[in-house]
């Protein structure tokens, strides 16, 4: 194969994290695949902000079709965030025969059974590692590493920006917009920072992540969700000096036979492994049955460490490309469509 051609909708915070580590990586990434990925349109309706990371003017568009229709492009992209448009380029990417790469996590939270149902019956792939816990390889883990386990608990910090303020407020006594301004300067808040404050962007998380875990269809819906927004700067303070650390968990596991998922802030022994984790890290506790505990610890927002992620889908599904099968597909429990004849 001389390469393997992709186009990037949406030229944001992770878009310049795709573009500068597909170029600084770039001999590593051929190195492992044996040909280059190279990045042959990028398109978003803003081409003239200023950008930490530039694209040759050849490259851009501002017309989503000239990648959807491009017959050469076999991997979109999608970073534009958001539910419509995105949603409708994933479907029409995939009516194309083109395997896709998101890290939409609303889109998938709201849409991602009927988009994972649809990708099958094209015989596509939709990569989604980016769209839980930034640069940490959570959903690989979870599909590769624990193939061999029923995994009976999650449990984690999933959103960096509600982090990074409770440890602002803890460490520095800052009060919560001051925390949240800094939060968003570094470019780990959404577009919408309602979504990580209220706990959602965590849900949103937890319902991909635990259908993953679980084996379930994505159910956001059965998500309790309480957030940070009213959390007082005294609070995190009075349970600091009590020996507990406030955090906003996201926990999914079974009761009584029943699945339970829920994201709120939650009080920790300041000795338990989650209390340490700060700023913009995320960490996830899974227990398997044949495992045991693990732990996954690394950055869960950011320009770079989601760039890292969504491009290590990319590399996943050109090196699936050159053997002639697409296998990184979710549990079948997403596909309730799926028939023996269904190319996957
Ligand atoms: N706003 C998200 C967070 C970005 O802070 O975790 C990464 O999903």
């Amino acid at each position: 194969m001389e390469s393997v051609r992709v186009g990037l909708i949406g030229w944001g915070t992770v878009g310049c994290g795709v573009i500068r580590v597909l170029e600084e990586n770039a001999s590593a990434i051929q190195a492992r695949l044996g040909f280059p990925l190279e990045l042959v349109r990028v398109a978003d309706l803003d081409l003239d902000s200023p950008r930490p990371v530039s694209v040759g003017r050849e490259k851009l568009t501002t017309n989503v079709r000239d990648i959807l229709e491009d017959p050469h492009i076999q991997i979109v992209v999608e970073l534009i965030g958001g539910l419509e448009p995105a949603r409708t380029f994933i479907l029409q990417a995939l009516d194309q025969g083109k395997h896709v790469v998101t890290a939409n996590k609303a889109l998938l939270a709201h849409h991602g059974n009927e988009l994972f149902a649809h990708a099958a019956r094209r015989g596509c792939c939709i990569g989604f590692e980016a769209s839980v816990a930034g640069g940490i390889p959570l959903l690989k883990s979870i599909r590769e590493g624990l193939a061999a386990n029923r995994v009976d608990t999650i449990f984690g910090i999933l959103n960096g920006t509600g982090n990074y303020i409770l440890t602002r407020m803890t460490e520095e006594g800052l009060g919560f917009e001051e925390a949240l301004r800094e939060a968003q300067e570094r470019g780990y808040a959404e577009a919408d920072p309602t979504l990580d404050v209220d706990g959602i962007d965590t849900a949103h998380k937890l319902a991909i992540a635990g259908a993953m875990a679980f084996g379930t269809p994505i159910q956001f819906d059965q998500v309790y969700v309480e957030g940070i927004r009213h959390t007082d700067p005294l609070d995190v303070q009075f349970a600091s000096e009590f020996g507990y650390q406030l955090k906003l968990l996201a926990i999914g596991r079974h009761v009584n036979g029943q699945l339970e998922m829920r994201v709120h802030p939650t009080l920790i022994p300041s000795s338990h492994v989650l209390a340490s984790v700060r700023g913009a890290y995320n960490a996830v506790h899974l227990h398997g049955n044949a495992v045991g505990n693990i732990m996954l610890y690394g950055l869960g927002a950011g320009m770079m460490p989601t760039g890292s992620a969504v491009v290590a889908d990319m590399v996943d599904i050109a090196r699936d490309l050159t053997s002639g099968g697409i296998n990184r597909v979710p549990p079948l429990s997403f596909l309730p469509e799926r028939t023996q004849d269904t190319p996957v």
